[in-house]
């Protein structure tokens, strides 16, 4: 197990580039994978969760190189895949088994999904109850909802309208992708709109699809054309060291090349709110979504209250908001997150736990938290759960504590951002 010594920190000034997105970086490998002809993934997330996506399409016979920068993928086309001769292993990544959930149902073969510990406990029945009702068979633990799981796909889906519960990217993708084997029109409607790569990323590949409002519409059996895409930098690492420069005296730093597709940009709403100094400069398009360099300059912050649509536009950032809020003037009230606690931990509890080691009196409910800022944290010895954002949240929050705290299990850090200590040190000015 890794365990990391983190001392109080003096400011952080810099420029640093974070690596590829995570979301972006697995639907690009999927729909390549999926095309006719050749694609080219450029500045790919080199980290677990992406390459667990890139092994089970080489095990389903799709050709890849990735020796140099980029990733060469040649497309099997939709009818081109193979029954894998082995278990599909996710490691941790819940995008790759949702996801693949909804491309194997369209598959006339049989397949075993399964993933690490954390991977097991978390529930899959969100996709397998729509793709069921389009005639995948899925047969898994607990009457269904975990992995391991086997999953007999057919060839051709019934196409569903499919009004999803929650706001979530991987469910409606997982449905978007199993309507591509449907002789229809599949259709999801969302409670809330989720991250849209999968919308943005679809039309480039050449499957054309209708958005309005909260519902998503795309008909069966569209062809998709390999092509070259290029993958922006993640706002979900960037948000360590955002959150790190606002909260320590001194700091400013750049953070360049980051996507900000308005789907994702709910972090840096949250932190204006709270006070923060956070420009966004040079604003531009890559490979169909918005990408620009992210300053920030320590900023005094505030409590505020995080609810309703902002919620699934920062879902994955709210280890980093917790940080922020326990060092704001104020209470931060957060509500509408239960679903923090299927992520890759229960991120309420841990964030909780972790922070109130640190004296920060946290209230927690069901679906939400309550923070009392502070202006001083206690170090401490905190257990990652083996979630790679809870690790990094409380590597921040030991930054500013009076004392070394040690992060423990921090190794699942490398699930999407591997180089993390790296952008840390060389912000700090000893890299
Ligand atoms: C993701 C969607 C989100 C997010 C996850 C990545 C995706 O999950 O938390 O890290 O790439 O589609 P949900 O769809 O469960 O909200």
């Amino acid at each position: 197990m890794q365990i990391v010594n983190v001392s109080r920190s003096g400011p952080l000034q810099g420029t640093i580039t974070v690596p590829a997105d995570k979301s972006i970086t697995h639907r690009a490998i999927i729909f390549s994978s999926l095309a006719e002809g050749d694609s080219r993934v450029k500045n790919p997330l080199r980290a677990e969760d992406c390459m667990r996506t890139l092994s089970a399409f080489r095990i389903m016979g799709v050709e890849v190189e990735d020796a140099g920068k980029d990733i060469l993928i040649k497309g099997s086309g939709l009818a081109g895949l193979k029954e894998p001769e082995d278990v599909i292993d996710c490691g941790n990544s819940g995008t790759t088994a949702r996801l693949l959930c909804g491309l194997l149902s369209g598959q006339p073969f049989f397949s075993v999904l399964t993933g690490d510990a954390s991977l097991r406990q978390r529930p899959m029945d969100r996709v397998t109850a729509p793709l069921s009702s389009m005639g995948a068979k899925f047969s898994g633990r607990n009457r269904g909802k975990l992995l391991p799981m086997a999953v007999q796909g057919v060839s051709s889906l019934k196409a569903i309208r499919y009004v999803s519960p929650v706001p979530s990217a991987q469910v409606k993708t997982a449905v978007l992708l199993a309507g591509l084997f449907c002789d229809g029109v599949t259709e999801v409607v969302e409670p809330g709109k989720s991250r849209d790569h999968t919308e943005r990323m679809l039309p480039a590949y050449g499957a054309g699809l209708e958005i309005e409002g909260l519902s998503v519409r795309l008909s069966g059996r569209q062809g998709l054309r390999g092509m070259d895409i290029t993958v922006p930098g993640d706002i979900s690492s960037a948000a360590f060291f955002i959150v790190a420069a606002l909260i320590l005296p001194g700091s400013e730093v750049l953070i360049e090349n980051v996507g900000v597709n308005p789907t994702r940009t709910g972090i840096l709403d949250i932190l204006k709110n709270m006070g923060g100094s956070v420009g966004i400069l040079n604003r531009r398009e890559v490979s169909g979504e918005p990408v620009a360099d992210i300053h920030v300059r320590h900023s005094p912050l505030k409590g505020v209250t995080i609810e309703g649509d902002l919620v699934p536009r920062a879902i994955d950032e709210f280890p980093a908001i917790c940080v922020a809020a326990a060092l704001a003037d104020g209470e931060t009230r957060i509500s509408g997150v239960s679903e923090l606690r299927v992520k890759e931990s229960d991120r309420i509890a841990s964030m909780a736990e972790g922070l109130r080691s640190m004296g920060v009196d946290v209230d927690e409910s069901p679906d939400g938290m309550v923070i009392s800022g502070q202006e001083r944290l206690l170090p401490g010895v905190f257990e990652s759960r083996g979630d790679h954002r809870i690790a990094m949240a409380m590597a921040v929050a030991a930054l500013k504590a009076d004392g070394e705290s040690k992060i423990e299990n921090a190794g699942c850090i490398a699930t999407s951002y591997p180089g993390f200590w790296d952008s840390l040190r060389s912000l700090q000015g000893i890299g």
